[in-house]
């Protein structure tokens, strides 16, 4: 998938047709907001000579009440795949259940594995391989987090999280990273976590859905953020990484976000060509 994703990113930089997807559709279904993920999506359709229809939640007969199984069932007469942003993981893999053709996840609760693609993709890119990079992900042990750790295991990548102990990744994604052979830490420390690092990476403080704990966040994350001289700690050779939205002076400095190490850009170009190869993969 990532060379594909690497072939697709150079044909549309050439901008060379590559319609390899002709005619076909896809459904996204958003319950919560998105830049990234709605755009690269309905974007990277097109480009591979489809379509893709936004569907809010909210407009959906789902938002009034009919099922997920109704809905998946009379998605499948209609589109070649669906991409759902959701909030309980539960809902996408009933959904998936019950459709017949293929369902993407576009962020759960407990989930962003279409960004732990790109995010791959793009150290990749940067390192020239995969196998022994050691990445530090600091702060929330989010859903960000838990698909980043599957996938840097799977990879074999070092992972660390850096995390205060009552926001350490959820245990199932720990068992499942753990299990592939590679190294998964979990520490407290964010000093001693990034010596060494080839990636720092980080996400939002509070995510959708939770900020009514914002002010708790806040005060219990405070010193997970990544500034100057964090970065420094890790080396000039290391390169910092964010799925964004950011929040300037909470997890990350505007600095360090628009500085010489940031590839943070790059990896959210990349959702486009990561998810175009996904969908070429996928999709009939
Ligand atoms: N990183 C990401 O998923 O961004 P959006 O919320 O803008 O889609
Ligand atoms: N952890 C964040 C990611 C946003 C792309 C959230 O779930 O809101």
């Amino acid at each position: 998938m990532l060379d594909l994703a690497d072939e697709l990113k150079r044909l549309q930089h050439a901008r060379e047709e590559h319609h390899l997807l002709p005619g076909r559709t896809l459904g996204m279904i958003f319950q919560k907001p998105s830049t990234r993920t709605r755009v690269s999506f309905e974007v990277g359709i097109y480009q591979l000579g489809g379509a893709g229809l936004y569907l809010s939640a909210g407009d959906l007969q789902l938002g009034r009440g009919e099922t997920i199984k109704d809905t998946a069932v009379v998605l499948s007469r209609y589109l070649d795949a669906i991409m759902i942003r959701t909030f309980a993981q539960a809902d996408v893999e009933e959904l998936a259940a019950n459709a017949s053709i293929p369902v993407i996840n576009g962020l759960t609760d407990s989930s962003h594995p279409c960004q732990a693609l790109a995010d791959v993709m793009t150290i990749r890119e940067r390192f020239g391989r995969l196998e022994g990079i050691k990445v530090v992900y600091l702060g929330d042990g989010n859903n960000v987090c838990a698909s980043l750790m599957v996938a840097c295991a799977k990879l074999g990548m070092d992972f660390v999280a850096a995390t205060p102990p009552d926001y350490r990744p959820a245990d199932e994604a720990v068992v499942i990273a753990r299990a592939e052979g590679h190294s998964v830490e979990l520490v407290d420390d964010p000093l001693a976590a990034v010596e060494g690092a080839d990636v720092l990476y980080t996400d939002v403080w509070t995510s959708m859905g939770q900020d009514d704990e914002r002010e708790r966040r806040l005060r219990d994350l405070a010193g997970y953020g990544i500034d100057e001289e964090l970065l420094a700690r890790a080396g000039s050779e290391a390169i910092v990484l964010h799925c964004l939205p950011a929040h300037y002076g909470e997890e990350i400095t505007e600095d360090v976000l628009y500085g010489r190490q940031s590839a943070v850009w790059d990896e959210a170009e990349n959702r486009l060509h990561a998810q175009k190869a996904l969908m070429a993969l996928v999709i009939r």
